[in-house]
């Protein structure tokens, strides 16, 4: 055997490696040179009698990868495919792999698993919360399982100019919204502020206010618990114009506008429709979040939710 393969043309210290497996997989050295599966022979975990499977998916992940998910039962014929997606998303957060692999077989659609798995959809909503980050600053996160502190208040909130609309934002947002208000009077649109910096009391009242008329699972579509709503960060917003409510807001051309080129002012429109599985909110096209103009153009570009980007880039 030896002497074939060296017939062959492989090296000693390949005939070496080829030496150590059994018959029929060194006769695959032989049938074929096959140079493919040599990268192998010399990996740390190479497991002799998983040569077969290695080959079948040979190609698909890289070497060392390929090794451990198949040393470990995890690849197969039917989630594949989906692995090979999962290992080349930009979206892949190394902290989760565990938590993709317990998952990949339970989704059809890869992207939407690594969707769920990388904004902890896979928890119930309200279940494990953290407190958000607050040095993020403008990019902090706050969500159903990001919370502001109840006493958490921004210490430079103005006041929304009368003509705008009512209410408080943080200095740097009401600042970004200026330019965006005054496009947007050009373009024939009259878009008024109608709720911006709520306090923690403010959400509490309002959250316990819609419990009276709607039950739990209800609110929880439309209204962030205390200490879980953006409006307490003074960092969004609602808008709408006069003769709109904001539930048929979305009727206006203005919102179609605002959804297109709000992140050139540094907002991006935080529910998106056809987001609200992963943000546990129905569809808001008024509710303006300020991000700042880099982040806003990058989530708009991506077209992912900010739970999803914020665990990508900025957590
Ligand atoms: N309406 C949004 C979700 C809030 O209550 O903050």
């Amino acid at each position: 055997m030896e002497s074939k393969l060296k017939e062959k043309g492989y090296e000693q210290s390949q005939i070496d490696l080829i030496m150590n497996l059994d018959e029929d997989n060194q006769q695959k050295f032989l049938d074929e040179y096959d140079q493919s599966l040599l990268k192998y022979l010399s990996e740390k975990d190479f497991m002799k009698d998983k040569l077969d499977e290695y080959q079948k998916y040979d190609g698909l992940l890289e070497t060392k990868k390929l090794i451990e998910l198949v040393n470990n039962d995890v690849i197969n014929e039917t989630n594949s495919i989906k692995l090979k997606k999962l290992y080349e998303s930009e979206y892949f957060i190394p902290k989760n792999e565990k938590l993709y692999l317990e998952y990949i077989d339970k989704y059809e659609d890869v992207d939407k698993m690594r969707e769920i798995v990388n904004t902890r959809r896979y928890l119930d909503l309200y279940s494990d919360i953290v407190d958000t980050d607050l040095s993020k600053g403008v990019r902090m996160l706050i969500n159903k399982y990001y919370r502001l502190p109840a006493d958490y208040e921004p210490d430079d909130l103005v006041a929304v100019d009368p003509a705008l609309g009512r209410g408080y934002l943080r200095k740097e947002v009401y600042e970004a919204y200026q330019p965006l208000y005054e496009e947007a009077v050009k373009q024939g649109f009259n878009l008024k502020v109608v709720s911006a910096y709520r306090p923690y009391k403010m959400q509490d009242d309002l959250y316990n206010g819609y419990l009276k008329k709607d039950p739990q699972e209800v609110v929880d579509t439309y209204s962030a618990r205390p200490g879980h709503s953006e409006h307490q960060s003074g960092l969004c917003m609602d808008v709408s114009e006069p003769g709109y409510s904001l539930d048929n807001f979305y009727q206006t051309k203005a919102s179609k506008w605002l959804a297109e080129n709000c992140h050139k002012y540094g907002f991006i429109i935080r529910y998106p429709e056809d987001k609200t599985d992963i943000t546990g909110y129905q569809g808001e096209p008024w509710q303006l979040r300020y991000v700042g103009k880099e982040t806003a153009e990058d989530v708009y570009r991506r077209a992912i939710t900010y739970d999803e980007y914020y665990a990508c880039f900025v957590e």
